[in-house]
Formats: C-alpha cells, structure tokens, sequence
C-alpha cells in the first residue's frame, strides 16, 4: 500500500517506520526543511531507541522516504496519516491549526479516493472539521463529488518504548463513519494493520467520535491515577506511611493492577499535560464539567512543586550559594523529549531562588538547555554562571548540597552510594522518583527524602526550617545532628 504519514515528529516517524517496516511504500513529508534533510542523510531528529536502525533500513530497502513536498505524495498515497503537533493554546484548548492546514493541503491536492487518518489527538468533531475543511477546498476546485473519507486512529505509543507499542499495541482503536464509504475506509484499514492484528485481532471499530474521545478519556484515566498516588503520598507522609508499600497492596489487586501507580514529581511529557487540558475546555464547551480531571490537574500542578519545597524546607527560601545536583531532565526515560517536563518547572523555581544548578541527563541535554533558557527569559551564556550540565552522573555531584533525582534513568537505579556521599558537600537526597530504599540510604550515610516515604530523616528534613537552613549553612555551628535533628544519623557534611 501506498502511505503517506503528514508530520516527523514522535508520533509520525514511528508511525511511518514501523508502516515501511510491515511493508508499505511509505513517504514521511514534514514541513521543517532541515528535520526532512536530516532524515534525507540517515539521521534521526528525535531520541527513540531503535528508530534509527529501523528508519535507515527502510530508507535502504526502498521503502521509506522524506519530503517536503506534499503534492505528489498526496497524489500517490492509498492513506494518508496527519500526525503533526496539536499543542495547547492558552485556554487549555488543543490548537488544530496544524492539523487543519494539512487538511487544506490535501483538499489542495486530492485528484482520486484516499483514506485520510487522524493520528494526531484532536478534539472530539475534529474529524468531521477535517473533512469540511478538505470538501470546502474540492468544492473551491470543482470537485465537490470526489470521494474521500475521515477516521479516527488515535495513537497510544509511549515515548521510550514507541516500536514496541505501534508492532505490539494493547490495541488499535479504530473509528469509522457508518456509511458505504466508511466501510471501504474500514477494509483499507483492515489490510493496512493486518500484519499488527497477525496474533489475535487487537482492533476495537468503533464510530469517528468514540474513537476520539477514547484517547482523551485514556490520557486522563492514566493521569488520574498518578495524580491519585501524588495525592496518597502527601497523606503517607503525614501518617508516617510509605505510599510504596501502599502501591504494592493496592496494585496486586487485579482489577487495579501496579501501573502508573508511582508518586513522584508530577507528570509531564507532550500528551497529558495537555490532553487533560483538553478534555476539561471540550468539556466545559458542551457544558459538563470534567471534576475528577480538574482535581488530577491541580494536584500535578501542586506535585510539581514539591522537590522545590523540599529543597526550601531545607536551606530556606533564598538559595544563594546553594549548589544543587540534578539527576534527569527528559520528562520520563528513553527520550529526550522536553515537553512540559517536571525537571523545568523545578529547575527554573530553583534558579529564580538563586541556586546554582549542576544536571545529568543522558540524551536530554541539548534539549533541556534551550528549554530552560526560554522558561528563564536567559540566554544561556547568561544562564551559565549558575546552570551547568555535567558530562556524568558524579560529575553533577561534586560540591553539591544536595542531590534531586527528577527523571528514572536506568543509570540512576543503583549508583555508589559512598562515593555519592564522599564527593557531596552535603549529603542529602531528595528522590523524586522514590528510586531507593530509605534505610538503605541511612546506612550509606545519606539523608534521604523520597516521596511519600516513611523515613524519619526525611519528615525532619521536610519540616526542619529555618533551624536546618542554619544547619546546613553553617554546619560547623550546627548541632552534631545536621539537618535530621533528634534522629541519629548526622547528616550532612563531607
Ligand atoms: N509524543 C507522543 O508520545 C504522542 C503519543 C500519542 C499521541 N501523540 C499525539 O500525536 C501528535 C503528534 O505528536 P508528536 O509528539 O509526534 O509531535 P512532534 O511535535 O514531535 O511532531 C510534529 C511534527 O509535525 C510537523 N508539522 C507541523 N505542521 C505541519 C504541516 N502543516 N505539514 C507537515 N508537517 C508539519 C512538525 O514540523 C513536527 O516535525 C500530537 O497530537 C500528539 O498529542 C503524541
């Protein structure tokens, strides 16, 4: 089949790979000139393990090219994906004004019966302004009777783990009008995903605006139950209660099962963020109020602030001559995407505070230094006096008063705890992804603070003040307790 895929981001160059791979003649057109020429030369734009080998392999098999031409690919294609960005806008709504110029672009072009696929996550009755906006255009031509038709496949893939997903998905939601037309959408469809449907049938047909809202209503369910374990572990700290041991009572029930269970410091990354933004203003527009979603966005909004809080509890609200290390800026592992990423938001709190920032990142630097210079409003030669990147993991630790584990990379689940402590100049870890085991980080000599986790080093940690502040400040005239007054491990100094 002949496919094109409108869009080289995440979600378009997964989607146009994985097509070649199962077969297609595959063109990726993305309006970016120098993404497409990249891409022309064999390199890849965005960080996704496997993507460049399967990319290059289908661009020498013949199967996969880019453009930035969409004419003669919308002339050649059977279907044709639009999976271009759909970023919030100020009031919470998702902006279609890519989606809609690909749109215009195909009504533009289209000379014969083509397939048109949302992938992008658009609004419920985006489909149906994507077909007004293609018929407006062959009206505009003189084609008012070709016929064309507009479904709905919304896509699931996660970032870090994107071909596993689109080969091997959970499911394939599918939604087609119920007319002639959407029936011969439905058999191109059938024959496009049947090598993914090889195993069992994993596609759910469903209509065009169940379809859509079907992947908002998965985004804010998954949202949801982040924001529910934020919310236990601000309740388990008070209670004295690790909020893992919960999550691994509450997950062994089959009907909750153990994921996205996790507190830590908020989600981000480029779907839910906006998505449940999305779902609460398409909602409000049709006068339902979406409480359950409102309540997972301000409880995010407020988890995001906690690493900031911890650090403030501990040195005091002015952070001059504070040096923090920085574990992990991608917005989760194995990506390097940016997008609404927790470690922003903290690093930019912290910065305005005056610290002095030192952050590892395995892939995510390059991206994480020019988002943080446009939160800041700073270039970054400006930003340089007091954000630095180190090349490793230790590196980032040398001098550090404290260490904030903000992203889960593999490479930070089982560092060298002695040598972390031998090189901090104080040795506290504030452990935004609950990666360690508090009792084993009191025995390495580390005062430790997770997320909802019982540790009586880190409930002093939380609430010791302005007392702590001086502690660490000025350690030499600090109590033989440091930070964690009344519990036994001396904390901070090297
Ligand atoms: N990233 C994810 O994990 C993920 C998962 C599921 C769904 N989605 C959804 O998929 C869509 C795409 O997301 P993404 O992360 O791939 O975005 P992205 O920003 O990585 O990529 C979008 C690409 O579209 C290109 N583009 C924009 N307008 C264009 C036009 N008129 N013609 C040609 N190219 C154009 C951009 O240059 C960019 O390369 C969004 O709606 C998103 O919500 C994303």
């Amino acid at each position: 089949m002949n496919v094109l895929v409108v869009g080289a981001g995440y979600v378009g160059l997964v989607t146009a790979a994985c097509l070649a791979e199962s077969g297609n003649r595959v063109v990726g057109v993305d309006q970016d000139p120098a993404r497409v020429a990249l891409l022309q030369a064999g390199g890849i734009p965005i960080y996704e393990p496997g993507l460049d080998e399967l990319v290059v392999r289908n661009q020498h098999a013949g199967r996969l090219s880019f453009s930035t031409s969409l004419a003669q690919a919308i002339a050649d294609a059977d279907v044709i994906f639009i999976a271009v960005g759909t970023p919030p806008m100020e009031d919470g709504s998702a902006d279609l004004q890519h989606v809609l110029a690909v749109a215009e672009q195909i009504g533009h072009h289209l000379t014969d019966f083509k397939v048109v696929v949302n992938k992008s996550t658009v609004p419920v009755g985006t489909a149906a302004d994507v077909h007004a906006t293609i018929l407006a255009r062959l009206q505009a031509r003189g084609l008012a009777e070709q016929a064309f038709v507009v479904v709905s496949n919304p896509e699931f893939l996660k970032e870090g783990a994107a071909i596993e997903d689109f080969m091997r998905p959970d499911r394939i939601v599918i939604g087609v009008p119920d007319t002639p037309l959407g029936e011969r959408a439905r058999q191109v469809m059938t024959r496009l995903y049947q090598p993914f449907n090889r195993h069992h049938d994993r596609t759910v047909w469903m209509d065009v605006v169940s379809a859509e809202l079907t992947k908002y209503a998965a985004n804010a369910m998954l949202a949801t139950r982040i924001s529910f374990m934020n919310e236990m572990a601000l309740l388990a700290d008070q209670l004295g209660a690790d909020v893992d041991c919960v999550r691994r009572g509450m997950g062994s029930d089959q009907r909750i099962g153990h994921s996205f269970l996790y507190a830590g410091t908020g989600y981000g990354g480029s779907c839910f963020p906006k998505d449940t933004r999305a779902l609460v203003h398409t909602a409000a527009h049709r006068g339902v109020r979406m409480r359950v979603v409102e309540a997972v966005e301000a409880v995010n909004a407020r988890q995001k602030d906690t690493l900031v809080q911890l650090v403030t509890g501990t040195f005091g609200s002015d952070l001059r001559g504070v040096r923090l290390a920085v574990w992990g800026l991608a917005f989760k592992p194995n990506t390097n995407d940016m997008r609404e990423a927790p470690s922003r938001h903290i690093m930019a709190a912290l910065y305005r505070l005056g610290a002095t920032l030192c952050a590892y990142d395995p892939v995510a630097v390059t991206e994480a230094r020019a988002a943080l210079s446009t939160d800041l409003g700073h270039s970054p030669t400006e930003m340089g006096q007091r954000v630095s990147f180190a090349d490793n993991p230790m590196q980032a630790l040398a001098g550090a008063d404290a260490l904030l584990v903000v992203t889960e990379w593999k490479c930070f689940h089982n560092p060298d705890f002695p040598a972390m402590a031998q090189c901090m100049r104080h040795r506290i870890v504030l452990d935004g992804r609950n990666l360690y085991e508090p009792l084993v980080m009191q025995e390495a000599g580390l005062a430790y603070q997770g997320i909802g986790r019982r540790n009586a080093l880190g409930r002093q940690v939380v609430g010791a003040g302005p007392q702590a502040l001086r502690t660490v400040r000025h350690p030499a005239s600090a109590p033989a307790h440091g930070v964690a007054q009344g519990v036994d491990t001396a904390v901070p100094t090297s």
